[in-house]
């Protein structure tokens, strides 16, 4: 079975696009026609999906990359101001990036991971959504998250969030 998307014309912007689902998140935009920006922390890794969006786009579109860290403010303004610099808009916020440490309760670095967990997995994509608001408030934005389900955080060697 296959089937055909047609997003020419929009730009997608998928966090955590340097490996797994977010990878094959971007390379299908970049096949339904879109303007794909592939960011994550592993500068290699981004380089790598970026060149397979480019062979999968029809249009030859290229793509941009962003090496950020979805925990730093600051690499996130920057995130969403290169990919406006560059297309002029965002349409498609994909909120990816995210982690999943598992962890005891008693272990003794548990509340770091959960800090850890929280800033990864819940604060970069508040954070990410409203300046991605502000910046484009006037333009139509689809934002979407895929996020870890909820472990109970008191169980043994689990993902806390
Ligand atoms: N696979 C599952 O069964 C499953 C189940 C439930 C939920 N999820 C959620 O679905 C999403 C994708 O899962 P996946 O299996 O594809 O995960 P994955 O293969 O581990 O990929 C995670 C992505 O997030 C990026 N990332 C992690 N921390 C980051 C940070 N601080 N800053 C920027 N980028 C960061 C990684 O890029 P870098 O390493 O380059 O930074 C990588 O591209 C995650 O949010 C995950 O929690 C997955």
């Amino acid at each position: 079975m296959s089937l055909t998307y047609n997003f020419s014309g929009k730009v997608a912007l998928v966090t955590g696009s340097s490996s797994g689902i977010g990878a094959a998140t971007a390379i299908l935009f970049a096949k339904s026609g879109a303007n794909v920006v592939v960011t994550g922390r592993n500068a290699t890794k981004v380089s790598e999906v970026a060149k397979q969006c480019l062979n999968v786009s029809q249009k030859g579109l290229k793509t941009l990359e962003v090496v950020a860290d979805v925990t730093r403010n600051e690499d996130l303004v920057r995130l969403v101001d290169t990919t406006v610099q560059t297309f002029g808009k965002i349409d498609i916020l994909v909120n990816n990036a995210g982690i999943a440490i598992p962890v005891g309760i008693g272990d003794k670095n548990y509340v770091n991971i959960y800090r850890q967990n929280l800033q990864t997995n819940l604060d970069s994509v508040v954070f990410l959504t409203h300046i991605c608001h502000i910046v484009i408030w006037s333009v139509g934005l689809a934002w979407i998250t895929f996020s870890c389900a909820i472990n109970g955080a008191g169980y043994c060697h689990q993902n806390i969030y």
